[in-house]
């Protein structure tokens, strides 16, 4: 295979140039990090899994009309995807109270919010991503008012879907982050779901007895970090095809 371009890489994933004009590969690493990249480690499999759970999110979110910047499969660890101008906002939505909304207002964890609460982050690692309103991201022309209101519809959109689709196999959708893109088409721009949609960047708990199934098993040193990635995507159907044994996959070329 010819050695390809790599274009970007981040804590969970690397960027590499896609085989089209407009299009890139997504490798979805084994590496976690957590409180901006002061806890690092790895988490065997969950490149794999994390793949796999994002295609099938992602792709459910299109049939019911979301855009995303997802294209298809290509292995166990890489999925073919359109390159996107990346808005440079974490959009979270929270449902029930946990993590930094916690902490900052003291609400315990686990409390149902009255509704869904969206926030803004700016994506700037060296400021450690802080909180921004609308207003900042507007002022700053991060995006435009038409942008965010697209990005709100949107947001809200893939809430009601993820929170009913999750609930159906037994979880709770307590809070997510989401980023978003501008797609160029000719003249025409649209605004698509990007990144990836994983335990990595939800919150998922067992709707019965509320054990954490994400990414604080990592952070809070919980334990049993791999096997909950695993049921995840196993309650999702969508376990790998050659099961656990081989969720190390094909190491990528580079
Ligand atoms: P928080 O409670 O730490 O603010 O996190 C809210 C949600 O956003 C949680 O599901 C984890 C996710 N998240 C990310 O994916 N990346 C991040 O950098 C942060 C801070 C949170």
């Amino acid at each position: 295979m010819a050695r390809r371009r790599q274009l970007y890489e981040g804590k969970a994933k690397i960027l590499f140039e896609g085989p089209e004009p407009g299009t890139l590969v997504q490798y979805f690493k084994d590496d976690a990090s957590a409180f901006n990249a002061q806890k690092k480690g790895t988490i065997t499999g969950k490149g794999v899994l994390n793949n796999r759970i994002s295609e099938y999110l992602m792709l459910r979110l299109g049939e019911i009309g979301v855009p995303t910047h997802f294209v298809r499969r290509l292995n166990m660890r890489e999925q073919l995807i359109r390159e996107v101008e990346i808005i440079p906002i974490d959009v979270v939505v929270r449902n029930i109270a946990a993590g930094s909304l916690s902490k900052r207002l003291g609400i315990p964890e686990g409390t149902r919010l009255p509704r869904s609460i969206i926030e803004y982050y700016y994506k700037n690692d060296a400021l450690q991503n802080p909180m921004v309103a609308e207003e900042h991201i507007t002022a700053f022309g991060w995006a435009h008012p038409q942008d965010m209101d697209d990005i709100v519809a949107l947001t809200l959109r893939i809430n009601d879907f993820l929170t009913g689709l999750f609930l159906g196999v037994g979880i709770s959708l307590v809070d997510f982050k989401i980023e978003f893109g501008r797609l160029y088409d000719n003249d025409d721009m649209r605004i698509v779901l990007a990144d990836e949609l994983s335990p990595d960047n939800c919150r998922l708990w067992d709707s019965k007895t509320n054990e954490k199934m994400d990414k604080d098993r990592f952070r809070r040193d919980l334990g049993r970090v791999e096997e909950a990635y695993q049921e995840v995507a196993r309650r999702l159907g969508i376990l790998p095809e050659a099961g656990m044994r081989d969720l190390k996959g094909p190491e990528t070329m580079q």
